[in-house]
């Protein structure tokens, strides 16, 4: 019976260009791992789309001159474009201005308002008498009041993690102006949090299978009790609140961009020609659904979220919610602001998506925080993709090509190394399977790369070029068994480097699509058979000149 998972994505906010920190923080491991189960023969559906409703998108129309919905516009099909050339394989991307998510969104909230989950209550809202408008959680800056830092946000503190209210905040200011706001009593909607203390801790105390960081981060934050929170707002960029007299309220991004999840999944479902379809992901008990994200969004995928969904009853809850860590660019920060960035539309512009996806995968952020670096960018590419897998396909390809009319040679008896080889190759499928479905990335593509190492050195020891005149048929099958490891190579990467799998796998002479043949791999001929016409051996990757790093590190922070 295949397994029926979700891959749910984080909803990139569309008011800017996507940079290297999106990719690795949830991106590309939720590529990874939706492909991963593709080809193991599961039922997956992966989702996400453009999150237009934020304050951000308002901010960047307002500095830019133009409307929200053409900031939105110009970044989603932006966005669209960077996931075909980056190979994210969304089963939908979407945004959350349909009318279809506008639906999802009224009925989530008219169930959960009549259930008392919902309830109306005055609050204080901070305005900003000279900028004459209420502001935004994340425009009010001041001192965070757990941790002192001088720069906390209205919503949530990025030094210490706790997700704040304006009025917590010491000293707060317009984080437009500068200037103090006063807070204006204003009437809004919250959600009742506080009653999913209790039903949370029993949930989370079964989740042993998240990744400690974000157990701990939950945990504690449940510790500290839930409170309840305003999920409406004195803005006019959003979704409609479902009730008569609030013409000049939106529902807040957070509870609205969250069930982007559900809607989404209920688009593709209708696009599918089959409306009920994504029942099949949400309600079977035995489906999982993962939430990829990066851990700045920890509390609202395993806190609030799943609050929502256990206040509407009868949807699944995230089976897993393996946040990333940030990354880092050249030991700094990524900043938009300050330029400090690598835009996925520029850096595919001029280089080939599987170098990064390769040196994003075996550095990824995954229990801690990791760098991404130009010189690093060069070396992994060179000394790793290139010299280890690069020319292990490349040579064996060749020579097989050259000397054995372009075919895939007859072996003979197996040595001992050439067994052990083979049952080495068998192991790796295994043990890579086991790591991506435990969301351990890193340790994935180690383990796959030590299948390469492993081929290389069966190899050099038994260097068919020196044996091709004396022993053919010996060398025939050293030949074939190099061969069918780079096959099974060719399944383990594809995940992770699905362009030149695809490529490698035309080179080999297989017809079809990489991926028809499952994850699946045996040392038989009846998976690599003799006579197998080989296509022309080209290089899979380039060897990248040391003059990149400098190029690239001088682009760094320079005015757009
Ligand atoms: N756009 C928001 C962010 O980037 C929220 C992303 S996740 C969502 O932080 F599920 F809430 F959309
Ligand atoms: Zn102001």
């Amino acid at each position: 019976m295949p397994d029926r998972i979700l891959v749910a994505v984080a909803w990139p906010y569309a008011n800017g260009s996507l940079h290297l920190g999106h990719l690795a923080g949830c991106y590309l491991p939720a590529d990874i791992f939706a492909r991963y189960h593709r080809l193991k023969g599961d039922d997956v559906l992966m989702v996400s789309g453009s999150d237009q409703h934020g304050t951000p998108v308002t901010i960047r129309a307002e500095q830019e001159g133009t409307s929200p919905q053409e900031v939105v516009s110009k970044y989603h099909a932006e966005f669209l474009d960077s996931w075909e050339r980056m190979g994210i394989s969304f089963d939908l991307f979407t945004t959350t201005g349909t009318e279809n998510h506008r639906k999802v969104v009224h009925d989530l909230f008219l169930s959960l308002y009549h259930k008392g989950n919902i309830y109306k209550d005055t609050m204080l809202l901070p305005h900003c008498a000279r900028c004459t408008r209420f502001l935004p959680d994340r425009y009010v800056e001041g001192v965070c009041p757990h941790c002192d830092n001088p720069n906390a946000r209205g919503d949530q503190c990025d030094n210490c993690g706790k997700t704040l209210n304006p009025e917590d905040l010491v000293a707060p200011r317009c984080g437009i102006c500068g200037s103090a706001p006063e807070f204006r009593d204003s009437e809004h909607f919250f959600l009742r949090l506080s009653a999913f203390q209790e039903p949370l801790i029993e949930w989370v105390r079964q989740q042993d299978h998240w990744r400690s960081n974000v157990l701990n981060f939950t945990r504690s934050y449940l510790h500290d009790g839930l409170k309840d929170r305003a999920i409406t707002r004195d803005i006019s960029w959003g979704v409609p609140v479902p009730l008569d007299g609030y013409d000049d309220k939106r529902i807040y991004v957070w509870f609205e961009a969250v069930t982007g999840y559900l809607s989404a999944s209920a688009e593709w479902a209708q696009r599918q020609g089959r409306p009920e379809g994504w029942q099949e992901y949400w309600q079977a008990p035995d489906a999982k659904a993962y939430y990829f994200i990066g851990k700045d969004n920890i509390p609202f995928h395993s806190i609030i979220w799943p609050a929502m969904l256990i206040g509407r009853g009868g949807l699944n809850l995230p089976y897993d919610v393996p946040a990333n860590e940030f990354l880092s660019l050249e030991n700094r920060q990524f900043s938009t602001s300050r330029q400090w960035a690598v835009w996925l539309p520029d850096y595919l512009d001029r280089y080939e998506p599987d170098p990064l996806r390769y040196y994003l995968s075996i550095n990824m952020p995954e229990s801690g925080d990791s760098d991404f670096s130009w010189s690093e960018y060069v070396r992994r590419n060179n000394d790793e993709l290139v010299a280890t897998y690069g020319n292990l396909v490349n040579r064996v390809l060749t020579f097989t090509y050259r000397n054995f009319g372009g075919a895939v040679p007859a072996p003979s008896e197996l040595d001992a190394e050439s067994a052990a080889l083979l049952s080495r190759a068998s192991e790796t499928l295994e043990s890579v399977g086991g790591s991506l479905e435990r969301c351990r990335f890193r340790l994935a593509i180690g383990q796959a790369m030590g299948l390469a190492q492993d081929a290389n050195r069966y190899l050099n020891d038994k260097a068919p070029w020196k044996t091709l005149k004396e022993d053919r048929d010996s060398t025939a099958t050293v030949l074939w068994v190099a061969l069918s490891v780079i096959g099974c190579l060719k399944t383990i990467l594809s995940p992770f480097l699905p362009f030149s799998s695809a490529r490698l796998h035309e080179m080999m002479g297989f017809s079809g699509d990489v991926r028809d043949g499952g994850w699946s791999w045996s040392a038989t001929t009846d998976f690599l058979p003799p006579g197998q016409q080989l296509g022309k051996p080209e290089p899979l990757y380039v060897k990248l000149d040391e003059a990149v790093v400098e190029r690239e590190t001088a682009r760094l922070g320079a005015e757009a």
